[in-house]
Order: C-alpha cells, then structure tokens, then sequence
C-alpha cells in the first residue's frame, strides 16, 4: 500500500493545448474575513495559478471553474475577488464571468481568444452540483450537460476536492477526455512518496476531528501494521486514549466529549489500544482554564480537571519533544490537527511546542488540512519548515484512510 496505490492517469504532457478549449477544476475555496469580507489569499491560489499560467502559455482557451463554501454559509460567495487574486498570480488577467451555465458564460466560452482564460462564478450555484453521484449520473447533471459540448477536455487540478464526486469534478471527466494538473500530480506523488519510502511511520494525530483520526490508523493498523512507530495523541484523541485507559477527565470535558459526539468513537480508541496500545504515546497532563481562564495542569493521575481540557500538558510538551528530537531520516511524520485550543494564547504552547519540534526534525514531515495549516501560519511558521504541506483537509484524510475518492477515480479511467 502507497497512499492509494500507484495511480495510473495522464498528465497535461499528454494534452493537446493548443487552441483547444480546456475547464479546468481548481479549488480556489477560502477563508473568508468575517468583517471586510475580504477573500484571504492563500497557497491554494499560487499553486493553481501554476497549472492555468501553462495552460495559457501554452495556447489554451482555459475556461477556470471552482467553488467557494457551501449555499446557506456565510462564506458562500460569487468569485469576482478570486479572479482578481488568481489573475495577480497568472500574471494575465482571468477574466471574472458571473455566471455558470447561463448564456453569458456559454457566450463568454464560445468567444474565448486563445491563450486566454475565464473564470466562470462559483459552480455551487447549481443546485445539483454539490451532490455525490457517479460520473455516469452526473453527466446529465447542468453543469457537465451544458459546457461539455464547447470543450475539448478537461484538466483535474484539485486534489482538494477529490473526495467529491461533485458534478464539475467526476461529471465532466464522463465527457471529456480528462488530465490530472499540475497541483494534482504533486500532491499525488508527494504524499504516495513519503508514505511508500518508509518502514517508519509516526503519527501526531489532534484536533476536534477524532473519527478522521480513527480511520487512518485503522487501515494503517489493518494494511501495514509494522510501519506504525508511534503515534503521538493530542487533542481530542489524546483525552479519548486517556479515558479509554479508565479515567475521569472531569464533568466540563466529559459533557464536551458527549455533546460533541466523540464519545461514540470511544470503541474504536480501545480496539485501536489493544492493538497497537504499546506505540500510542498518550498524554501525561493536560492544561486547562482556571476560574479567572488562566491557564492551570493537571496531572492523568491528578484527574478529574476541574475545568474543560484545552491542551496537552507541560509534561506532555516535554515527552513529545524528545520523541520527535529523537527520529530518524528514515521515518516519516504524519501530522493531523493541532495538539489544543492554539487559537486561545494560553492555550497554543502544546501546538506551538509539538509544530516547532517538527520544523526542526530530520524525518519527514506530512502535514496538511485547514486547521494545521492556519495553526502553522499562528505560529509563525513556514510551509518550507515542513517536508510536504498538502492543500488538502478532507481529501487528505480520505486518501490516508483508503477511502474511495471519485476525483482519483475518474482519472484512473482515462
Ligand atoms: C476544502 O476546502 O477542503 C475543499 O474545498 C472541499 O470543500 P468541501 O468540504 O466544502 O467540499
């Protein structure tokens, strides 16, 4: 097992740009700034803007589709800012067009001068878009019935979105003949690398996410049990080893983990502990806000904490320092979530302190998923302090977990 395997797809080499009509999916999807609502740049845009510019260069009539948030969200918005934004990258303007399926947009493809490129708005304006169907299905779907008859083919870009099988992603590769970008064939061979290359996989899994936690060691357990080292618990995961292990965290934290639902992964954390119990390095304390909101540490043994668990503790801290100081070349770290509530100053040292011993480690480091990725920028740390920074959240887990994804599907076809 290497990521999903070795997957088999063809690359833009093998595309004809020239002339030809070309959409291409990226996932241009972003934090948004509540008060300005102001589209915040972030490395989903260099990186895309990589894969258009040659598709321009190279002669291409490059029609751009992507999304941004879900209907009824606050971040549900049109792309205008993120043509502009995309275009300050490319370098050429890519001319915003607000619409996607309607005569404007159909008039704007048709017209479109070569070496030129659109970017159509925000393809979660169809109703039947963001709906997981086949490709077959999807291919009478309004998105992919109405554009694939101007276009010659179509260009994945977004592994970020490969998990999807939304209609702009598995319907058009029903109907056209379809390439994997350049953002897509690096993920896919930076992450298959780091994972086929060692014997030696470390985990320092966190977050308020435990079930996609649960699911990758599950099939890493299940697939390639030996290449498990260690896995290092933060986060909610680390409180649900601990109390697993037969401890009381305390009312504020037990009705956060029933409220939350994490409690229903308790099983799956026990059987995991049978399994592998002797390389899962739980926490040794925990922070959490005192009466004035503070912070205050409580020892596993010292427990229940009379307040709500918000961070690994200081002797945490150090037992995971030395851990990670003391891997190898050999080994890869998969990093998932941060280690607590790192948005919160009194809060941040257990992130803060785990992130910065693996900036500095000699092993390499995976990391990837909104939260590790906006807890890297917190910090003050770089995407260059880590081996491979993924551009996915979801997609990520999914690929890591073996999940089948449609978009890793579709090219697979081709
Ligand atoms: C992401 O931000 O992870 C991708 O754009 C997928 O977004 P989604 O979870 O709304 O499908």
């Amino acid at each position: 097992m290497a990521g999903q395997g070795e997957i088999r797809f063809k690359s833009i080499d093998q595309l004809d740009v020239a002339g030809r009509r070309i959409a291409v999916r990226v996932d241009l999807n972003s934090s948004i700034d509540p008060q300005t609502g102001k589209v915040q740049l972030n490395e989903r845009f260099r990186a895309h803007s990589v894969t258009v510019k040659e598709l321009i260069e190279r002669g291409g009539k490059v029609v751009v589709l992507a999304h941004q948030g879900r209907r009824g969200d606050p971040d549900f918005t049109d792309l205008s800012q993120h043509a502009e934004i995309l275009s300050s990258l490319v370098g050429e303007r890519v001319r915003f067009v607000p619409d996607v399926v309607g005569a404007e947009a159909v008039n704007a493809i048709k017209n479109l001068p070569k070496g030129e490129a659109i970017l159509l708005d925000n393809v979660r304006k169809l109703e039947d878009e963001d709906v997981d169907k086949s490709p077959d299905e999807h291919a009478k779907s309004t998105l992919p019935r109405t554009l694939a008859p101007l276009l010659d083919a179509f260009v994945l870009d977004a592994f970020s979105v490969a998990h999807r099988g939304h209609s702009s992603i598995v319907g058009l590769a029903a109907l056209l003949p379809t390439y994997a970008g350049r953002v897509m064939e690096r993920e896919l061979s930076a992450i298959n690398k780091m994972i086929a290359m060692t014997d030696k996989i470390v985990f320092a899994l966190g977050g308020n996410k435990p079930k996609e936690c649960v699911n990758v060691l599950e099939r890493f357990i299940k697939e390639r049990p030996k290449s498990v080292h260690s896995v290092l618990t933060g986060g909610v995961l680390g409180q649900l080893f601990i109390k697993s292990r037969g401890y009381s965290l305390g009312a504020p934290s037990e009705d956060f983990l029933t409220k939350k639902k994490h409690v229903d992964f308790l099983g799956k954390v026990s059987e995991i502990d049978k399994r592998i119990g002797d390389r899962v390095i739980v926490p040794l304390d925990f922070a959490y806000a005192g009466k004035d909101g503070s912070r205050m540490e409580v020892t596993v043994e010292g427990l229940p904490s009379p307040g709500e668990i918000q961070d690994i503790g200081s002797r945490t801290i150090q037992r995971y320092r030395e851990v990670i100081e003391g891997l190898e070349r050999d080994t890869s770290v998969i990093v998932k979530g941060p280690m607590g509530v790192y948005e919160k100053p009194e809060f941040r040292k257990g992130t803060q302190s785990v992130y910065m011993a693996l900036a500095k480690t000699r092993a390499a480091t995976l990391i990837g998923g909104g939260d590790s990725v906006t807890a890297i920028e917190i910090l003050g740390l770089r995407p260059s302090d880590f081996t491979y920074v993924s551009l996915g959240g979801g997609a990520l887990i999914s690929f890591l977990s073996g999940e089948p994804m449609p978009g890793l599907q579709v090219l697979a076809k081709q």
